[in-house]
This record gives structure tokens, sequence and C-alpha cells, in this order.
């Protein structure tokens, strides 16, 4: 009988960390319901000790979804009662606390002879350290999960000693990092055969696999680990993470399904919401998805050629290995006009996967109203980017109350912005090479900014047809070795630009204000 590979997604914990990538509370909860709705197992919502935005969120997500949820912590005390605290009020909650099991991490992150003099002393004492914070996280909850990082690179030997003790101190779930994307499926597949063969007490815990892609092996690795007995995959919307990101779930979960004769396994995902749930990862996180991207690119069911074009007519089958409609691609539709009623609109944005509370709905409306008078068709792209636009201004601090811009080609382009914040309004005017110069400049100097953000990157894509299409801005700014993203919606490029720029200030203003908060238990030891 097919037997279950358990999803934990960790969109919102390692997916977070991508550069650039930081989500605002509402765009998290938002996020995590959509998982939810996707089916996923476990959601991993955030590491609660290292901020207490961090700590809300996970909360929150707590309260909110049906899903079990997990918290990340050290193998520290604080670590693992700040995500006890975190999810007291969830109904069923996990904790899952790492700890470095590699030489190169034992060696560097526990030099201190405080850890032992010798090589065998130091990974006695992580041993004892690890089995103490699983024991601890025991006595909260029935769920607890350990990860010896840079598993991949661990000694298969002491790698065999470590998942025993974790397991008898109390451990359910053992995952098995390949955090540095170093291991080639064949290793990796034998490691995790190894310590299904020789690890005494494996069967009283799940073995997971938590692979990251430098090498872009993130999801084979994951997939041999299934065949090798790995029951849990860990994993992120649109393969989003630390550096080069972790194994992409669309992926994994279409291979099982695509291939059920590989592996025999099957996930619980609901494969129709796959699309609903990328798109939103990629609005709010502003990561594009490349178009060549499996499962998700804009490209993945489109056929170029003209035999493959050919070949398609007279069959799917000649070219296509999978269904669009399994992972809910439909024809975008031509939702709604100006004369559509609340009802309606609320009905399409919730089969997209947005949750619409009424007060919700008065705002969007009206903003609905304003682009349906703009443009003749409002498609789901116009409505999901009308929903990216709406939760990131409920959190802005900056927001845009004004802008003019002068431009011609005979004169130079001048700009004008007024900007709105809790504290006041700013307004100043600039000049530019180009009009959008001119209004990055007068943001700045509206809010006097001195210090240096360099704009890394800047492209503007149009999101859905006709004229009056939205145009979207993607930027990111650099400052002090800290990268800052923003995305801006508007019928205007201009706008847009504007927009995107104040919310790469505003994420930027939210970590100072997140490093100065004094309630902040910084993570400070790296064990
Ligand atoms: O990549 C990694 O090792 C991690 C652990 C915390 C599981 O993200
Ligand atoms: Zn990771």
């Amino acid at each position: 009988m097919s037997e279950k590979v358990i999803v934990f997604d960790t969109t919102l914990r390692d997916g977070e960390q991508s550069p650039g990538a930081s989500l605002t509370l509402h765009e998290k909860v938002e996020i995590a319901r959509q998982l939810d709705t996707l089916g996923v197992d476990v959601i991993e919502a955030g590491f609660p000790i290292s901020s207490p935005t961090q700590f809300d969120a996970v909360r929150r997500i707590g309260d909110e979804v049906s899903a079990v949820v997990a918290g990340l912590a050290r193998a520290l005390e604080p670590d693992i009662d700040a995500v006890r605290k975190s999810l007291e009020n969830a109904e069923k909650y996990r904790i899952h606390t790492f700890m470095g099991t590699s030489d190169i991490h034992i060696t560097q992150k526990f030099g201190s002879d405080r850890y032992g003099k010798t090589l065998a002393e130091k990974r006695k004492k992580i041993i004892e350290m690890a089995c103490d914070a699983v024991a601890f996280a025991k006595t909260f909850t029935p769920d607890v999960e350990f990860s010896p990082e840079d598993a991949g690179r661990t000694d298969i030997e002491y790698l065999i000693e470590v998942v025993e003790a974790v397991i008898a101190a109390g451990a359910t779930t053992v995952n098995i990092p390949d955090t540095t994307g170093y291991t080639f499926p064949v290793e990796f597949g034998q490691k995790i055969a190894a310590l299904k063969e020789r690890v005494p007490n494996i069967n009283d815990a799940i073995i997971s696999v938590h692979c990251h892609n430098d090498l872009g092996l993130a999801v084979a690795n994951s997939l041999t680990s299934i065949t090798h007995g790995a029951r849990q995959v860990e994993c992120t919307i649109n393969g989003i993470g630390e550096r080069a990101g972790n194994a992409s779930l669309e992926e994994i979960v279409m291979a099982l399904k695509v291939r059920p004769e590989l592996w025999d396994c099957h996930t619980d995902i609901n494969t129709s919401e796959i699309m609903n749930t990328s798109r939103m990862v990629s609005g709010y996180t502003g990561m594009l998805v490349q178009p060549n991207k499996a499962i998700v690119g804009e490209n993945a069911f489109a056929h170029e050629s003209g035999i493959h074009q050919d070949g398609m007519l007279k069959s799917r089958e000649t070219y296509e290995i999978m269904n669009p409609d399994a992972i809910g691609i439909g024809e975008s539709k031509i939702v709604l006009g100006r004369h559509s009623g609340r009802a309606g609109l609320k009905s399409r944005l919730e089969s997209l996967g947005f949750h619409v509370d009424k007060d919700r709905l008065k705002t969007i409306y009206k903003e609905f109203v304003v682009l349906a008078d703009k443009k003749k068709e409002v498609f789901d792209e116009d409505l999901r980017a009308i929903m990216n636009d709406l939760l990131e201004q409920e959190d802005a601090y900056y927001k845009l109350d004004y802008l003019h811009v002068n431009l011609g080609t005979t004169t130079i382009p001048v700009a004008i912005v007024r900007i709105h914040t809790p504290d006041g309004e700013f307004q100043d005017s600039a000049t530019g090479d180009g009009p959008v110069a001119a209004c990055f400049r007068a943001i700045a100097r509206a809010l006097d900014i001195r210090q240096e953000f360099n704009l890394e990157y800047y492209q503007v894509r149009s999101i859905t047809r006709g004229k009056s299409a939205l145009g979207e801005v993607t930027l990111r700014l650099h400052h002090k070795g800290d990268i800052y993203a923003g995305r801006g919606i508007s019928t205007d490029t201009i706008e847009a630009s504007a927009k995107a720029y104040l919310e790469a200030l505003n994420q930027h203003k939210r970590k100072l204000e997140m490093e100065q908060d004094p309630k902040n238990l910084a993570v400070e030891e790296h064990i």
C-alpha cells in the first residue's frame, strides 16, 4: 500500500531567510492560511527567540491554521521555551531543535574548551546537549524534531550515534539536513540507508530530510532519500531559502504524483492549489519565479516549436507529462468589470486563496473600482496584485501620498513627492536623469536619507494584458551589507517605482525597529 510522505513546509522560516525576502506579519499569516489550504502537514512558522516579530508571527499562525505548527530552537533552554510560549495556545505543535554535528561545525562553533578539549570530547558533549534539549522540549509537547545541522558533511559513524541518542531522549522526528547543499544523490541516499539499517531504534522516529540547493540537487537528494526510507521532506514554495534555496515543494510533490511506480508513496497535498500558493509567495516575498522553473514557471506548460505544437494538437501526452489543471493552472479568467459587485469580487479572491474579511473587502473593493475604471477587464493577476499591494500598505510606515512628475523630451525631469507616516508628512522635490531617478531622489530628500542606499536591481514588467495593464516594479536596495527588496504595482510605472522604493525603505525601517526593541532577545550565541 502506498505510504504517506509528510510535507513539512519551511517557506516562512528557511524561505524567509532568502536575502531580501522579509515578510510582514499579515503576509505571513496569509501565506500560512494558504499553506493550510494546500494541505501541508507541518508549517514551520519561524524562529521565535530571534525577535519579537518572529515570536508574534509564530503565535498568530499557531492560532490560525489546522496544520501542525513548528517553531525552530537552537539546543538551548531559552530557545525551546520561546517556542513553547509562542505556541502554548495551539492545539498541537512541534518543537524543532538543532545543533551542528559535522567536524567543521564542531570545531568552529564549539571551539571553546567548555565544550571539551579534543574532538572526541566535544562530540560527546554535543550528544549530551542535544539529548538534554530534546528531553526538555519533550516536557512541553510530545512532538519533538531534532536536526543534526550539516548532517550532509557529518561523519556517518558519529551521525548514527547522534541519531540513536536523540531518539532515545524522545525525538519523534530526526531530520537530516544537507545544510550546505554539498552532497550528491547517491551519497545522500546511502547516508539515509545507513541510518535506516544501523540505528537500532530508528523505527521509533520518522526520518526527515532537509536539502539545500547549492549544487541544484535539493529535489534529487530529497527524492532519493524517500527511496531509502525518509518519510518527511522539508521544503519551500518555489524553492526559496538561504543562498540557492531549499528543495522545492511543488517539484517533490509532483514527482511523487507523476511517477508513483518509483516510490509507492504519496503526499496529502491538494495539488490544484500549487499555483495559487506559488503566486502568493512570489507576490509577498517579491521573489520572482524564473520562467523556466519546473512546475510553476510561466513557460512550464508553454510549447514553442512547431513540431511540439503539432504533437500537442494531436495528443497532449506527446509532450506533456502532467496536466496543467493538476496544479491549478486555469485560463486566467476575465473576472469582473466596473459593474461587478462585492460578492463576486469576494468569491473570486477566495478562490485565489485570499482571506477576505468585511473591513478588508471594503478597501479592496475601492481599489478594484479604481482599477476597473482604468481597465475594462480585470484578470486574476490584477486581483493578486491588488491584494499584495494592500497587505504591504497595511504594515507600511512610509506611504506614498502624492506624486507629481514633470517630463518631456526637452526638459529635465522633476518629481514632487509627499510621503505619509504615522509621525507626520514629508514632502520634497528633485530633478534626475530620468523620471524614476528624480522620483527616488525626491523621496530620499523628503525623508532626509543621507546614508547610502544603492539601487542594485530594478525591473519593470507588465502583470496583465492590455494597454492599461498593471506594471510591477521589483527592486533591491543595498545598504551596509544588507539587501532590502521592494515591489510596487500601478498602472503607472513611475508610481510603481516610487511604491517599490518606499517598500524597500519600509523593510529597512522594520529591521531597525526590531534591532532597537529591548524585548529583542538577540541570537548571539551561535551554537
Ligand atoms: O539547513 C539547515 O540545516 C537548517 C536546520 C535548522 C534544519 O535549516
Ligand atoms: Zn535550511
